[in-house]
């Protein structure tokens, strides 16, 4: 009975002990904030000297005598209660960032290290080391954009808590290890612009939170792994390469119900499937961003993805059919499922525009038609492609002075909400090109003329007229004199060759 009384005592008052400690804590506010460790310090000072900090972005990481503390470094965050560092954000923004043979190995001191962003940064071809495999209690890891090379570290595999994994837009070469497939709480996976071969592991199947999948860009091949249930969460799903291509694999497509975003790129045995084209086509009903380029896409593939009872025309706003092999029948046949498309992508392919093909896709924001051959007197007289056209891209079409030429019995639609025109390498030789932008254009603000074959003057009002224009590109042409724009004065361009 004693004794039983003695621990509800001792109980009580560790309970006290505890909400005394609690409130004290509480109320001195941040100042009793745990200041950091000493050995985590030290290992970010060695972490910094393998950097070369051009931009003095880790200026504030010193050991000064009012500094001490480095959970105020900037890019940093410890824990309030112990002052492990839990973050370590050096992602850098605009033009400034940190170069050098980075040292992760020095950071293996920040053992409670939740995340850790090191991308957009240059670190000369270094290798991502296997020590990465240390820091256990990674949620996120960014290193994408960064200039990496060499392989991805099998050791990834053992940050089980990994949540976020960003490796993208680097050199890393040779497989995907089988051991991501470890990684039960991913949501984002993204390996994509990078040199990656190899076969896509099977173990992936395992990542059931997936919901960001990117490994396009590199040329894997071998079957797709996944079969009908695997991956049941994915929004975005990215893969580029040479797959075989199984029709029962397309089955696995058809039950993503969540998948909003697709690109299959290269992938040449596409355009021989017509279950994986037919799967596209009816059994993703959401899908809003559609990037099948280089996939030797023809005219007839195309008609099975947009065929009559397709749902296409309401939900995609994104279509890329770059580098396929389409003419102008499959432009014609796509004003009717663009009732909502707001980027088009056909670079890359042999579309013949006539004068007699007047498109108009309602909603259009972005066309790329560079890489075509567009006949002449294309824009006869109609420049109709859609009222909300921003941005028109057709380098390297052939278009000629006559494709601008408007008859005088043409109506002229005038189209005010462009603001950026590529017409580089093409063949334009007269000013012509100068007086349609002035009948045309209101708000231009880019214009690339470069590398055709320009020899009139720029007529003398242009630059007056064209007063929204900010980037006027006309190197590479015959041109004696250009106007500056907002300076008003005239360059001789022969001086500057
Ligand atoms: C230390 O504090 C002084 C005065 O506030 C300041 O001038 C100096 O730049 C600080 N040094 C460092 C390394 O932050
Ligand atoms: C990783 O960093 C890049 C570049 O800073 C950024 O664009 C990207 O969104 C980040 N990835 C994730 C998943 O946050
Ligand atoms: C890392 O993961 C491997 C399996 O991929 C396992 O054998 C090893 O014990 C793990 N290492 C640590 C330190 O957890
Ligand atoms: C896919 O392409 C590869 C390489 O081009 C080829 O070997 C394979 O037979 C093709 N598979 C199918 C199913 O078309
Ligand atoms: C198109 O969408 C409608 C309504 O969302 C749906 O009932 C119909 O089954 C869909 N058609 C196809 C071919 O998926
Ligand atoms: C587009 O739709 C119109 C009317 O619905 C139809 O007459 C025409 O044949 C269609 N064009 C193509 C290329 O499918
Ligand atoms: C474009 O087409 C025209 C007429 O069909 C042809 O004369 C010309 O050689 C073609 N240009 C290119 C670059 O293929
Ligand atoms: C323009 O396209 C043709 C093929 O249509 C290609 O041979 C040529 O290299 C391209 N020119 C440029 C400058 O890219
Ligand atoms: C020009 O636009 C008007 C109204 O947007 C339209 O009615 C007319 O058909 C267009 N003309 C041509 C030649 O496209
Ligand atoms: C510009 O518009 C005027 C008047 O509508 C017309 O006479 C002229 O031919 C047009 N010029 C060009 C190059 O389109």
């Amino acid at each position: 009975m004693r004794s039983y009384f003695l621990k509800i005592l001792y109980a009580l008052l560790l309970l006290f002990h505890e909400l005394g400690f609690g409130l004290g804590f509480k109320g001195s506010m941040r100042s009793a904030d745990a200041k950091c460790r000493e050995k985590e310090k030290q290992a970010l000072l060695n972490f910094k000297q393998s950097l070369i900090d051009d931009y003095g972005i880790l200026s504030t990481w010193s050991d000064h005598q009012n500094n001490t503390d480095c959970c105020n470094w900037k890019g940093i965050q410890c824990n309030h209660q112990t002052g492990y560092v839990h973050l370590l954000d050096l992602r850098c923004l605009d033009k400034q960032y940190l170069r050098g043979a980075i040292n992760l190995f020095s950071l293996i001191h920040l053992q409670y290290i939740q995340h850790l962003d090191l991308s957009n940064n240059d670190f000369l071809l270094n290798h991502i080391p296997q020590a990465i495999g240390s820091f256990t209690n990674l949620k996120y890891l960014n290193l994408s954009f960064s200039e990496f090379s060499g392989r991805i570290p099998f050791k990834l595999g053992n940050l089980s808590l990994l949540r976020c994994l960003d490796l993208g837009r680097n050199y890393l070469r040779g497989p995907v290890p089988f051991q991501i497939g470890n990684l039960r709480q991913l949501q984002y996976l993204d390996l994509g612009g990078n040199y990656l071969s190899g076969e896509i592991p099977f173990q992936l199947r395992n990542l059931k939170r997936l919901q960001y999948l990117n490994l396009a860009g590199s040329s894997l091949s071998g079957a797709i792994p996944f079969q009908n249930g695997n991956l049941p969460n994915l929004q975005t799903l990215r893969l580029s390469g040479d797959f075989d291509t199984e029709a029962e694999d397309s089955e696995w497509l058809s039950n993503l119900h969540s998948l909003t975003r697709l690109e299959l790129s290269s992938w040449h045995n596409l355009s021989f499937s017509r279950q994986w084209l037919q799967t596209i086509s009816e059994r993703i009903p959401n899908l809003i961003d559609l990037r099948l380029f280089g996939c030797s896409l023809s005219d007839n593939n195309i008609k099975i993805l947009f065929h009559s009872r397709s749902n296409f025309s309401t939900s995609l706003t994104v279509l890329d059919l770059s580098s396929n092999m389409l003419t102008s029948s499959t432009f014609q046949l796509l004003f009717n499922f663009s009732f909502h498309l707001q980027e088009l992508y056909l670079t890359d392919n042999r579309i013949a525009l006539s004068s007699f093909l007047y498109p108009n896709f309602p909603s259009l924001n972005i066309l790329h038609l560079s890489m075509n051959n567009l006949t002449s007197s294309v824009f006869e007289g109609n420049f109709n492609f859609g009222s909300k056209l921003r941005e028109l891209h057709l380098f390297n079409c052939s278009l000629t002075d006559q494709s601008f030429l408007i008859s005088s019995a043409s109506t002229i639609n005038s189209s005010s909400s462009l603001a950026i025109l590529d017409l580089s390498s093409n063949l334009l030789k007269s000013s012509i090109i100068f007086y349609w932008l002035l009948n045309i254009t209101t708000y231009l603000q880019t214009l690339d003329l470069t590398s055709n074959m320009l020899e009139d003057p720029i007529p003398d009002g242009f630059g007056k007229v064209m007063n929204s224009l900010e980037g006027f590109y006309v190197s590479e042409n015959r041109l004696h004199s250009v106007f500056l724009w907002k300076q008003v004065q005239i360059a001789d361009l022969r001086s500057l060759k």
